[in-house]
């Protein structure tokens, strides 16, 4: 039997995943020259991951990406398979026995714990769930979010902060002509929130917004930025990072936040408060969250490794609401080693291995699911070039033998009864989506249950 990727001989490649790490994998592949066969599986109906169920409804030029996307799906080498979920409708030892090798792409998709009493209290929220829900995620669709209060404090201080306390921020006018879900826009539109306190537990130099999304943030129709002059004085470390050249992002933020101290305080509905070197150590209520007590911090270490350590000074903030923002973790996928304190697949240029150990042969990551939940749509494609350079420089060593793909496993073929979505279906739900958004000044308004997705469609066609 000949090298798979050589001659007649294609190359059988299932994706898991269908969000930018995918896309970009399924590229990487197209682009090698050698005769590929690519099967994307996706869970949902709707594939591009965070940049349909991520990216902020009000930041639409992020999502243009979308179309480098749907060039790839529309390539005759590549088939998407969404509404399929693996590890529960079709299993990982059957994609090993059915293609070449296996690219997981499948994102994180939970979030890290603070691990403070009263974390799980009503009122306190994932940023996660608070982002599926505004975004129309079929999984967050239902929760409910209690804005009758009027204080909100917002864990974290990365860029998924920002995008939560934008959302809360904003006038509903603002909002209204986005692709943002209607369920949102009318809790939204019913909102009591007053103030929401941004909390990082280190400096205003260490927090990882970037300046766009900051400088935004001092932007809005109606909110106002307080900052305490007093949290910009900086320690001799914090400056020191300035002279670097990675200090450049950290400076621009800091002299961003100058900005917004020096600014005379107005009249608006609601304010944005920035408060620092600040942890969590108890969400206080008891039923509802009432409050936080925070421990206070002081920076500790060299320049760029500095962390925050807690004083014994504690501090109590009467709030109503609090989102956890401090970071998105991966899940396990059975039939895959995982390593649960990371939230990834643990692996090695792409190659997932052991824990420690050997390489599992033709198991590969990329994305969040192989780096960690860092990095913008752009950081992916790298990363996946990277794991399919892996993938092709291993070629001699798969199993060469000849591969059913899809048609040797009944889930992807809808034999159990499963309503497989193919790209033009996708194509069908999407166009759907533009039609009911147009009458509303929307790019769309999103069908937000996979019922919903399913019921547009007719019998398969393949
Ligand atoms: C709230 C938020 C906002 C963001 N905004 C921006 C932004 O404005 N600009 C920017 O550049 N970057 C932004 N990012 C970062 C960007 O979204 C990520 O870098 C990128 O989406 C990661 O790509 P991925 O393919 O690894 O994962 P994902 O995009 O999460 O895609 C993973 C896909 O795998 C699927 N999947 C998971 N498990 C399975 C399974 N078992 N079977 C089948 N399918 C499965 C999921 O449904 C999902 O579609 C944002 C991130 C977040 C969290
Ligand atoms: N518009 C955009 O381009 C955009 C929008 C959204 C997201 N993204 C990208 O998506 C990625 C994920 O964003 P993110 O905001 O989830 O992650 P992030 O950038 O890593 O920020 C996480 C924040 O949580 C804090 N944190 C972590 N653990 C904590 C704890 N136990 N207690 C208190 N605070 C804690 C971190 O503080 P420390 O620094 O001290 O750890 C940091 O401030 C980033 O790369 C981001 O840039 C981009």
């Amino acid at each position: 039997m000949s090298v798979p990727g050589t001659g007649d001989h294609p190359l059988k490649i299932a994706i898991v995943g269908a969000g930018p790490s995918g896309f970009y994998a399924a590229e990487a592949l197209l682009k090698s020259g050698r005769p590929v066969r690519i099967d994307m599986i996706e869970r949902l109906p709707a594939p591009y991951g965070l940049v349909r169920h991520g990216v902020a409804p009000d930041h639409p030029k992020l999502k243009e990406a979308i179309a480098v996307y749907d060039r790839i799906a529309r390539s005759p080498e590549f088939r998407f398979f969404g509404n399929v979920t693996v590890g529960r409708d079709v299993s990982v030892e059957a994609l090993r026995t059915a293609y070449h090798a296996v690219i997981f792409a499948s994102g994180a998709e939970s979030d890290r714990r603070l691990g403070v009493p009263g974390e799980d209290l009503a009122g306190s929220y994932t940023a996660t769930e608070f982002v599926g829900w505004y975004n129309g995620h079929p999984d967050f669709r239902d929760r409910v979010f209690d804005l009758t209060q009027e204080v909100a404090v917002i864990v974290g201080q990365g860029n998924v902060a920002a995008d939560v306390c934008r959302i809360l921020a904003k006038t509903v006018d603002e909002l209204r002509h986005t692709d943002i879900a209607e369920h949102a826009l009318e809790a939204l539109a019913a909102s009591r929130v007053r103030e929401v306190h941004v909390v990082g537990r280190r400096g205003p130099a260490q927090a990882k917004f970037t300046a766009k999304e900051l400088r935004e943030l001092g932007e809005l129709e109606d909110a106002d930025v307080v900052v305490d002059p007093a949290d910009l004085e900086l320690n001799p470390e914090s400056l020191a990072e300035f002279e670097d050249r990675k200090g450049a992002a950290a400076k621009k933020n800091v002299e961003i936040l100058r900005e917004f101290a020096a600014r005379p305080r107005i009249a608006r509905r609601r304010q944005i408060v920035f408060r620092f070197l600040l942890s969590p150590v108890e969400v206080l209520g008891r039923e509802h969250v009432e409050g936080v007590v925070f421990e206070r911090n002081r920076l500790s270490g060299g320049p760029n490794e500095q962390s925050a350590r807690g004083t014994g000074e504690r501090l109590e903030m009467a709030a109503g609401l609090i989102f956890r923002s401090i970071g998105y973790k991966g899940t396990a996928i059975a039939g895959v080693p995982f390593d649960a304190r990371q939230g990834v697949f643990p692996s090695q240029e792409g190659r997932i291995i052991e824990p420690g150990g050997p390489v599992v042969p033709g198991l590969y990551a990329c994305g969040w699911i192989k780096r960690g939940p860092t990095g913008i749509i752009g950081t992916n494609k790298p990363c996946s070039v990277a794991t399919v350079a892996s993938l092709l420089a291993d070629l001699a060593s798969l199993d060469p033998g000849p591969k059913p793909g899809a048609e040797g496993l009944p889930a992807l073929l809808g034999a159990d009864g499963r309503r497989v979505v193919s790209y033009d279906d996708w194509l069908a739900i999407d166009q759907a989506e533009v039609s009911r958004g147009a009458p509303k000044g929307k790019p769309r308004e999103k069908f937000t249950s996979v019922e919903e997705m399913l019921g547009l469609l007719g019998a398969p066609r393949r």
